[in-house]
């Protein structure tokens, strides 16, 4: 919303929330989330057409157009608990806009949302008193987290969907008339509003299907003494395959991937499609598999027990350049580690609030150290969690005298170097290459 302010002046936009401490911190100087270059999006239009408000009742009074973005969680009770979209805040906001309005609307599903909810919420906003017509359209949102002023201001596409009617045509060109203001005509696609929907899902379980399928292949590498980063860079170069997202991780985290597979699993089986829902419930299966992997490669190199020892997680946030922990495969190997009876320290540049908050049941067993020479000091073992550029730039010369000996770096996101690690005198464990080990059996 806030690069919509940015590239159309004509425009003014208002967003409103329930929560009143966030809409404060929006108003102030500390917004609530990180997010590269946001800052100076918000700063330069905020108070000219850019507006952050409580008000929801007078905000739905007053809007010609409104985009909901609403959480829509996997769902943990009764039917679907587990894999359903939970939609009960979509629909109070359904609610929430018939009861404010006296004027016909256009609605636009920003949030990720299963195929067809357009149409209850169709239902729902049409079956007022006063019969006043709402247009429900899907534009869904590609950003991604750590790049997403880039992916709005030069969107790969936009996308908008809408009923093919005359009312529906007429509110598509109103949010199509929005994005060309920017984006070039060719890359504005339109659709019906069931496409649209699907399309959002559907380009998730792609990026998640390459992520599983390197990783699939990287547990091969390791018993195979292939190294995963080769290959990938040859098949990615198969320009019907392309480079992008297959690189091998401790496992895809965050807030999208995970929901949305489960999602189009939970509607096939709905449907009866048991192989379709397999077929995509393995990619999840095998994430899981990632990160469980992660943590017996750790304990198997550490003599086969991690109790007492003091671990450094370089990293907690699911991705770079993020203070975002949701889904992490950090928390997932933390849990673990704790499980072995290790003693963790968590260093991470912008996610540690939110480790604190996920880590707060766990006690003594878990320390949190803003600069990572500090968090390394007196470990046995640095395992990286996130892709931080910083995290290949330090001193580990430093690091590694400061350590317990024998020294472990596990490097879950390949991104160190790990010839030169191995020269200083740690063992290295990258994901799906060969370890760099100083502990021969004799
Ligand atoms: C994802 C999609 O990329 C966006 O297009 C989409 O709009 C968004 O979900 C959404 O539905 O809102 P996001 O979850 O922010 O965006 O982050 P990604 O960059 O997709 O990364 C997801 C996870 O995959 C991260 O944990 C990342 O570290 C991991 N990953 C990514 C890998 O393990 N390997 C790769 O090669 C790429």
């Amino acid at each position: 919303m806030a690069v919509i302010a940015l590239k159309c002046p004509q425009y003014k936009v208002t967003l409103v929330d329930t929560n009143a401490e966030r809409i404060a911190e929006w108003n102030s100087d500390r917004f609530p989330i990180y997010e590269p270059g946001l800052d100076e999006v918000v700063t330069s239009v905020r108070g000219k057409n850019l507006f952050f408000s409580t008000e929801i009742e007078k905000n739905i009074h007053e809007a010609d157009i409104i985009f909901v973005s609403v959480n829509t969680p996997t769902k943990m009770f009764g039917v679907g608990a587990g894999m359903a979209a939970d939609l009960q805040y979509w629909e109070k906001t359904a609610r929430q806009i018939l009861a404010f309005s006296n004027q016909p609307k256009i609605i636009v599903e920003k949030s990720t949302l299963p195929v067809k909810t357009a149409l209850t919420m169709e239902r729902i906003l049409n079956s007022g008193p006063d019969g006043l017509h709402f247009d429900v359209l899907s534009n869904p949102e590609f950003l991604a987290e750590g790049t997403a002023i880039q992916d709005l201001s030069e969107p790969d596409r936009v996308l908008v969907g809408s009923r093919l009617t005359e009312s529906g045509l007429a509110a598509r060109q109103e949010i199509v008339d929005i994005y060309r203001n920017w984006v070039p005509e060719e890359k504005i696609l339109v659709s019906d509003v069931w496409s649209s929907e699907l399309s959002k899902l559907v380009s998730n379980l792609f990026l998640s299907q390459r992520i599983s399928t390197i990783n699939s292949i990287s547990a091969f590498c390791e018993k195979t003494g292939a190294d995963v980063a080769r290959v990938a860079k040859a098949v990615g170069m198969d320009h019907r395959i392309g480079d992008k997202f297959l690189k091998a991780s401790i496992g895809f985290g965050g807030s999208c991937f995970k929901k949305d597979i489960l999602n189009l699993v939970y509607m096939c089986q709905t449907y009866g499609l048991e192989e379709v829902a397999d077929y995509w419930q393995s990619v999840v299966r095998i994430n899981e598999y990632q990160k469980e992997r992660f943590v017996t490669n750790m304990l198997q190199a550490m003599f086969n027990t991690l109790s007492g020892k003091r671990i450094c997680l370089f990293g907690f946030a699911f991705k770079a350049d993020t203070g975002d922990t949701r889904e992490s495969a950090a928390l997932y190997i933390a849990r673990r580690l704790i499980n072995e009876q290790a003693k963790l320290v968590v260093t991470d540049p912008k996610a540690l609030p939110n480790a604190k908050i996920d880590l707060a049941g766990f006690g003594d067993a878990v320390a949190f150290e803003r600069g990572p020479y500090k968090a390394a000091e007196g470990c046995h073992a640095i395992a990286v969690m996130t892709e931080w550029r910083q995290y290949k730039a330090l001193d580990y010369q430093k690091i590694y005298k400061r350590m317990v000996k024998p020294a472990f770096i596990f490097d879950g996101r390949n991104i160190l170097d790990h010839k030169a690690l191995f020269d200083v005198g740690f063992n290295v464990y990258p994901v799906g290459k060969p370890a760099l080990t100083h502990l021969h059996e004799s």
